[in-house]
């Protein structure tokens, strides 16, 4: 099973750029081309939040357009710059989001790995939370099916990354409590995250949480504390998270055009 995981697209509509410098549209289609080029194609692709830029419905039906040619299915969770109403509404054939007013988090279970996506937004701010309903809800549906491999999807990074600014919007709430229902369960091979558009990675309760890179701009790696928010236009990536059977084997995969792939070998012998 090979999942393909995509983060932080920011679609706006209408050709507005993103922070008035970063055309995001052009950087989906960019993904989206990539995605289709993948040999094995994935299984699944996942969409760790900030589907869109500001939540509007317009920028929904053009982030739709844009998933379109994939032909395969996006599992999507929300991020801070999303809107769970309008996102519902865009993606109400999704069989797998509740068609309800709450939280936007499920499990799919189509696959070797089940897929469990939380939500941790909190409308109107930046950071995220884990309340007591959505750990409890966790808590149950981990308890379900605790010898299936299983990996767990959520915005907000339930840890701190050494770049200040993106820290202080982290996981604010619950990281504690989530830590504590994780560690019982080591079936968990992974936490999918997005925000902090760069990849970064953690031990966490027994599992590895990882970030992945943003399909278009990528929050500039300053480790200083009081450093500025600043963003660079660094490539973009997906990452590929392949089933072994026995694990799971993570790569990130940049976005662009770049010289090779080159031959090491011609007629049985190394090249030098
Ligand atoms: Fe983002």
């Amino acid at each position: 099973m090979l999942i393909a995981q995509i983060s932080d697209l920011h679609v706006t509509a209408n050709g507005r750029l993103a922070y008035q410098r970063v055309d995001t549209v052009a950087a989906v289609e960019a993904c989206v081309r990539h995605l289709n080029g993948l040999k094995p194609q994935p299984d699944v692709i996942v969409a760790t939040g900030d589907l869109v830029d500001c939540g509007l419905d317009a920028e929904y039906q053009v982030l739709k357009a844009l998933l379109a040619p994939l032909g395969r299915p996006v599992l999507v969770i929300p991020g801070n710059h999303d809107d769970r109403a309008a996102l519902s509404r865009a993606f109400r054939d999704a069989p797998y989001l509740p068609g309800t007013d709450g939280f936007l988090h499920y499990v799919v279970e189509d696959w070797p790995v089940r897929l469990i996506g939380i939500d941790t937004v909190v409308p109107g701010a930046g950071h995220g939370a884990l309340c007591a309903d959505r750990l409890r809800w966790l808590a149950d549906v981990l308890a379900k099916a605790p010898d299936t491999p299983t990996v767990v999807m959520m915005h907000h990074p339930p840890f701190r990354t050494g770049i200040v600014h993106m820290d202080e919007i982290g996981l604010l709430e619950g990281t504690l409590d989530l830590s504590a229902i994780i560690a019982g369960h080591p079936n968990v091979e992974r936490i999918l995250c997005g925000h902090v558009h760069r990849a970064v990675e953690r031990r966490f309760a027994g599992t590895i949480a990882s970030i992945c890179p943003s399909t278009s701009h990528q929050v500039a790696l300053d480790l200083r504390p009081g450093a500025e928010a600043t963003f660079a236009l660094e490539p973009p990536a997906v990452q590929l998270h392949l089933w072994t059977g026995d694990g799971i084997v993570s790569h990130t995969s940049i976005i662009g055009g770049f010289p090779g792939p080159y031959p090491f070998f011609a007629d049985g012998t190394l090249i030098t």
